[in-house]
């Protein structure tokens, strides 16, 4: 007999449909109402309390949880499960007031004023001792309640404050740096502070990067990133340690990968979570942003370790903190949804359930529009809810992945320090160019931390990895030796884990594997364009590649390096390894990458915008078909259609914008 599927978080059953809820920001009148209109669409998960900080202790000695318990008993009688904010997210202005020494200060010394949210210095020893009081006191009450699924720890921790620079900071920084380096002299070597005279001879000397006249110390800044990662860490760990101990309910807090917000480390994070939860919002600042999506939704599975996890706030429509904020077009909430369980979310949540009339984010969209339920807003939310009500049954299932694509935020924080060749070289652009290729080409991604295990995959795609350890470069050329595929681009292998240049010839950690030398950079003027002789061009840079091994896939034709290599092949071993010594134009990288995953037997697809995933389980295989373009797709496929309900005989055509979820045939029971 088949086991039941395992749900992502206990007490709660098929895939979660979700929401934030403010009830503070209502009248309690408003609250029955809202509480019959979640049933309605079948809302199975509210977090609460994420906001309530001020509510719930409105003053230093004083804790009122009347309106707190009676929205928990609403929702408990209704049958909603309940994602407890343990409500730190923003310190009320009662404790700033007091203690405006937990104000954070910037680069260039200007203290933060409070008014707006999460206005504290993560490393603040009194803002912690505040947190931890309150999520004693909430976890007190509430720790066994039977309603409560989850601990919500504090809301997008860093998301504003990640970086403070005041003296409390700069105490903790000393602190954390004793501990990494345990003397000057190892700290001095790692940081090179023989360069212009910035020798350190007493650790009361050293301060957090803040802002000087010239580029300062890169060492210290990279360190200061992975410092500051490591403080907001600890502020929900101070809380998990007693939610721990107060409560067996599961904990967990919400990601930000990826986008912009690149400030916390989350592969060190991520063990500390007992289920992955991530929020997502479209960036229409980018060209593609549903391809944004798939690749957040690729790396929240990558953290989760390849289990499935939560998608813990989304929008139904318009965002308020973009330059324009685009509503979504019909049957988009749908497919971004489903692409997010595609790629191997069990719950579905949105930010937030009834929209504001008041505060910053009145004009955010939310389930429950401004308008009501007569509006399109609505009858979408209810059709997302039928939808994860008829796929269900992909719960537990997980993603199945040929290709895996090395990610790394130290790496991301390294390669945009200042003085570096080109300005232009963004890291996060070049993992986006090449996830862009793969996904244009139908490809499967497994995001994975540099170091990880590539042994199950066929290809591993290597973008920009600019500071990689020894062992992290030596899995790499591992893989490659035993068999697989890589591609690993420009500006890869370059310093250590220290900042510190790999001497002998670029790309330093890669050129064995690689079978190339380069002795100079040639980064290409802003805007520039170089011509490749397989009729591909590039941007951004070039390099003086000399094979050592490796065989010329392509040449520079013209810019700085006319007649030099542009993009080698290397067997390695069993395997091959690919080297990208430019920037290739987004269709020339989808081509080449396309050739690359098919000779290394990836299946891959030619239809661009057809988006395709496989989650597999025991109950079978699951095709997940996203049809973003204005036509009609067909599919080869045998099974059963679940969004539909519709017996499937060899093909099925997807309409134009529409998603479908297909039970192989070959898996039915
Ligand atoms: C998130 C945040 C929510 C809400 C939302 C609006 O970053 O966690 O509280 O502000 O953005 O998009």
């Amino acid at each position: 007999m088949a086991k039941e599927p395992q749900v992502l978080i206990p007490g709660t059953e098929g895939l979660v449909l979700g929401c934030d809820y403010n009830p503070e920001q209502w009248d309690p009148a408003v609250w029955e109402e809202d509480v019959r209109l979640m049933t309605e669409a079948g809302v199975s998960l509210v977090a609460i309390n994420v906001f309530g900080w001020a509510q719930i202790q409105p003053a230093a000695d004083r804790f009122d949880f009347s309106g707190l318990d009676r929205i928990i008993e609403l929702l408990h009688e209704a049958g909603i499960g309940i994602n407890l904010g343990t409500g730190t997210a923003s310190p009320p202005p009662w404790l700033s007031a007091r203690h405006p020494e937990i104000l954070p200060v910037s680069a260039d010394g200007l203290r933060a004023w409070p008014g707006g949210r999460q206005a504290y210095c993560p490393s603040s020893p009194v803002f912690r001792e505040a947190a931890a009081r309150l999520v004693t006191e909430v976890a007190t009450r509430y720790g066994s309640h039977p309603a409560v699924r989850l601990w919500h720890v504090s809301n997008e921790l860093g998301c504003h404050n990640a970086l403070c620079y005041c003296d409390v900071s700069a105490e903790a920084f000393r602190g954390w740096l004793r501990a990494k380096y345990e003397t000057l002299d190892a700290l001095n070597a790692a940081w090179g502070t023989a360069f212009w005279s910035q020798r350190y001879g007493a650790w009361e000397e050293i301060l957090p990067p803040r802002r000087t006249l010239s580029s300062g110390n890169p060492g210290q800044a990279l360190d200061f990133a992975r410092f500051s990662s490591d403080e907001v860490l600890e502020c929900f760990l101070v809380e998990e340690r007693i939610l721990r101990e107060l409560s067996t309910i599961p904990v967990t807090t919400n990601f930000m990968a990826t986008a912009h917000i690149r400030t916390q480390d989350y592969w060190q994070w991520a063990p500390h979570m007992d289920l992955i939860a991530n929020d997502h919002y479209l960036d229409h600042r980018l060209p593609v942003p549903h391809q944004e999506l798939a690749l957040a939704g690729d790396i929240t599975r990558g953290l989760a370790g390849g289990r499935p996890w939560l998608l813990m706030e989304q929008s139904t429509g318009a965002v308020n903190w973009q330059p324009r904020n685009l509503s979504k077009a019909p049957g988009e909430l749908l497919r971004n949804s489903l692409t997010h369980v595609a790629r191997g979310a069990d719950g579905i949540c949105f930010f937030q359930w009834r929209a504001s009339v008041q505060g910053t984010e009145k004009f955010h969209s939310a389930l429950l529009p401004h308008a009501g339920t007569e509006s399109r807003t609505w009858r979408e939310v209810l059709e997302l809810s039928r939808a994860l009500q008829s796929i269900k049954e992909v719960v537990g299932t997980e993603v199945v992945a040929d290709v895996a694509l090395i990610f790394s935020w130290e790496a991301w924080w390294a390669t945009d320090l200042d003085s570096h060749p080109s300005e232009d070289v963004r890291y996060l652009d070049q993992v986006h160019a090449l996830y862009r290729a793969l996904w244009e080409a139908g490809v499967t991604v497994d995001i994975v931390a540099p170091g990880a295990d590539l042994s199950g995959y066929r290809l591993a795609v290597v973008p920009s990895l600019y500071l990689v350890r020894d062992a992290e470069a030596a899995a790499v050329s591992a893989f490659v030796e035993a068999g697989g595929t890589a591609v690993v681009t420009f500006f890869s292998g370059i310093v250590d884990e220290n900042d510190r240049v790999r001497t002998g010839g670029y790309p330093g950690a890669f050129r064995d594997l690689l079978g190339v030398r380069a002795d100079e950079f040639f980064p290409l003027a802003a805007g520039g364009r170089v011509a490749l002789d397989d009729g591909s061009t590039g941007r951004l840079w070039t390099e003086s590649i000399e094979p050592t091994g490796s065989e010329v896939v392509a040449s520079f034709t013209d810019g700085p390096l006319p007649g030099r290599p542009a993009i080698t092949r290397n067997r390695f071993g069993g395997g091959t390894a690919w080297y990208l010594g430019t920037a290739l134009d987004g269709e020339h990288l989808r081509v080449l990458l396309t050739e690359i995953a098919a000779e290394a037997g990836v299946t891959v697809s030619t239809t661009p915008g057809v988006e395709r995933v496989l989650r597999r389980g025991e109950h079978g295989d699951f095709h997940f078909i996203i049809n973003h373009t204005a036509t009609d797709h067909t599919v080869a496929l045998d099974g059963y259609e679940l969004v539909t309900a519709q017996p499937v005989a060899e093909s099925l055509t997807i309409p134009a914008g529409a998603v479908r979820v297909v039970r192989a045939a070959e898996s039915e029971k």
